[in-house]
């Protein structure tokens, strides 16, 4: 059962996987931040699964390791590789998704206690009537696309939003360190896509050090601020509420203390 952690969280990716090794199939709960549950699940090599799915929210998947072939309501099958992200819209859907061969890691962003039906027996008739939910987000967001639209860093580029989150894909460069803030009204996480990074969180606490694939949660209240340490440039998934209010230590003398 996750929870929601009321001190910053890391979740070493590469641990999870050395941990279940031995296991084909895996799930792990890794926390919840008050509109979502943060998932990992593992599957093996050309591993298929065909379920009908119902959901009243939009689900999203990262992909941390290997890579996944999707097709959702028999729609041109996308090809999603590590660092890529796939978006389940709300409404009935009918997905065949298939491993490719490499064991999969991915990240799911669920909602905990939700209506979501999942039923993977046979779908016997796949012409059914079904719901389609309209959006202008994308189904399939490829990283490299992202990479390749921006020519300089640092940059960040909005990529999910709907009425419970906001996605950021922040890159920064070798050195870079963004402005030290603190939110008062929500859980930030974040999903590392590439480079390694630290954050200082609050007052003389240890500095967490994050590669890619790992998950970093700092409860509301907390100060952080993120340094990219790697040589390369760091790309960081920011996951905040739509309203994303910041609050700077150098600019607002009204504010409350935030959390040490
Ligand atoms: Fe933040």
């Amino acid at each position: 059962m996750a929870e929601i952690y009321s001190e910053p969280y890391h979740l070493k990716i590469s641990e999870l996987i050395d941990l279940n090794h031995n296991r084909d199939i895996w799930e792990f709960d890794a926390f919840e931040d008050g509109r979502n549950l943060a998932k990992i699940i593992g599957e093996p090599p050309e591993y298929p699964l065909h379920f009908s799915v119902q959901n009243d929210f939009n689900e999203w998947w990262v992909v941390l390791k290997g890579s996944i072939r999707i097709s959702i309501d028999s729609d041109q099958e996308i090809f999603a590789k590590s660092g890529d992200i796939i978006r389940i819209p709300s409404g009935n859907h009918e997905i065949q998704f298939t491993t490719n061969l490499d064991p999969c890691v991915r990240l799911v962003v669920t909602l905990q206690g939700s209506e979501q039906v999942i039923n993977t027996e046979e779908i016997e008739n796949s012409s059914q009537s079904r719901y389609f939910s309209k959006s202008t987000n994308t189904t399939h967001i490829s990283l490299d696309d992202v990479i390749n639209e921006f020519e300089n860093s640092p940059w960040t580029s909005t990529i999910l939003e709907d009425e419970r989150n906001r996605a950021n894909l922040i890159c920064h460069n070798p050195g870079m360190s963004n402005n030290p803030h603190w939110h008062p009204a929500f859980h930030e996480w974040w999903t590392i896509l590439k480079g390694s990074l630290t954050w200082e969180v609050g007052d003389n606490r240890p500095i967490i050090h994050a590669e890619k694939g790992d998950l970093i949660f700092v409860p509301k209240g907390f100060l952080h601020k993120i340094t990219t340490v790697s040589d390369e440039t760091s790309l960081r998934l920011a996951i905040t509420t739509p309203e994303d209010l910041h609050i700077y230590t150098t600019d607002d003398d009204y504010a409350p203390p935030p959390k040490s």
